[in-house]
């Protein structure tokens, strides 16, 4: 057997892990591991695979990013390109993705990404690909995923910086407004938000009215309490607004972000009080990851290479109920996960006096 491993997508804590696993697992079967160079952007280079042995994977479960090197343009079916007059467009070299592994025998593809690398999953599945997903984003937005690897790093890392916001918002009397990442969910937010006390969490789940979030402030200024700390996810938008972007590149996802400078700067004129915002950006994906994402990961990529054994292809290896279990990747193809708002934590935040923003 031959197998090739990418990464695709923003990187996560624990794809190292995930790398490591699957590769020791494959060559504990006698198989040969290929890993394929910054998502599929350089498939079509000399040397587009890296021979993954295990003096290549040795110590790495502790390292943060991806060995492999990652790229969100590195759509096969939408990839950029530049035209004679500078310009970009986006053509379809799917064909010649699955030449490539044609050529070079690959049987199978552990592919380590997001949403949007299951859904290019999906497709190349109908080309005959062989493939085996694990599922990858600090934004745990994976439909059918109780939970994806780097998810548990990136929530300690929003709620350290949360906490160590809070003691300025306390010591000046402001208002702080934290932008955390989550796309279209409010996973990040309200998980960091509800373990970093935070007084309001804004998701996209629950479009906000700022009359809720200046009630809460007053609120507050009624107990004493001079400081507010408010927890914005990239994604969340103001009732009856729209989610606020950074523009969008070909091949590439729209860029979200800007919400927090907006909040912060609306609540000071309407309620005089200073305010500031921090963005947390790709802080929050980068370094060592969690001992629970180096865990979850090193088990979703020694649990691709058994499904690859047993030759079930086209599956998804998730944790549904704390149980690994398979799923077929076309049944996730553009769905997502969002936060439930019936779920115990939405709960616990109401119960513990977060305001929501509703
Ligand atoms: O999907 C992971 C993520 O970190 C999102 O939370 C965020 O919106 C996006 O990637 C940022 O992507 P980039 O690295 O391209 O700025």
């Amino acid at each position: 057997m031959k197998i090739a491993i990418n990464t695709g997508g923003g990187d996560a804590p624990g794809l190292n892990a995930a790398i490591r696993a699957a590769t020791l697992a494959a060559l504990k079967r006698g198989w040969e591991v290929y890993g394929i160079k910054n998502g599929y952007g350089s498939i079509f280079t000399e040397e587009p695979f890296i021979k993954l042995d295990a003096k290549a994977v040795q110590g790495i479960t502790l390292q943060g990013g991806t060995i492999l090197g990652t790229a969100n343009r590195g759509n096969p079916f939408e990839m950029p390109y530049q035209k004679d007059d500078g310009s970009w467009e986006t053509k379809d070299v799917s064909d010649r993705l699955v030449k490539t592994f044609e050529d070079y025998g690959i049987d199978a593809l552990v592919a380590i990404g997001g949403d949007g690398s299951m859904n290019i999953a999906s497709k190349l599945i109908q080309k005959g690909i062989n493939i085996v997903g694990v599922p990858k984003t600090i934004d745990n937005d994976i439909f059918g995923c109780d939970v994806t690897l780097g998810f548990d790093t990136a929530i300690d890392i929003a709620t350290e910086a949360i906490d160590r916001i809070t003691t300025t918002a306390e010591s000046h009397h402001r208002l702080m407004v934290v932008e955390v990442m989550g796309r279209y969910a409010g996973w990040i937010a309200l998980y960091s938000g509800i373990a970093s006390s935070a007084d309001v969490v804004l998701i996209p789940e629950i479009p906000f009215s700022y009359d809720s979030i200046v009630e809460k402030i007053k609120e507050r200024e009624s107990k004493g309490l001079q400081y507010t700390m408010i927890v914005v996810a990239e994604g969340a938008k103001q009732r009856d607004g729209e989610i606020v972007t950074k523009g969008k590149t070909p091949g590439q996802e729209v860029q979200l972000g800007g919400i927090a400078d907006q909040v912060a700067n609306e609540l000071s004129e309407r309620t005089g009080k200073e305010s500031r915002s921090v963005v947390l950006g790709h802080l929050q994906r980068g370094g060592s990851p969690s001992t629970y994402d180096r865990l979850i990961s090193l088990r979703f990529g020694a649990a691709a290479i058994r499904c690859v054994e047993e030759h079930d292809y086209n599956k998804l290896v998730v944790l549904q109920d704390n149980k690994l279990t398979r799923i077929p990747i076309t049944s996730i193809e553009g769905k997502m996960k969002s936060v439930s708002l019936e779920s115990d934590t939405v709960q616990t935040a109401r119960d513990i006096g977060i305001c929501l923003g509703d």
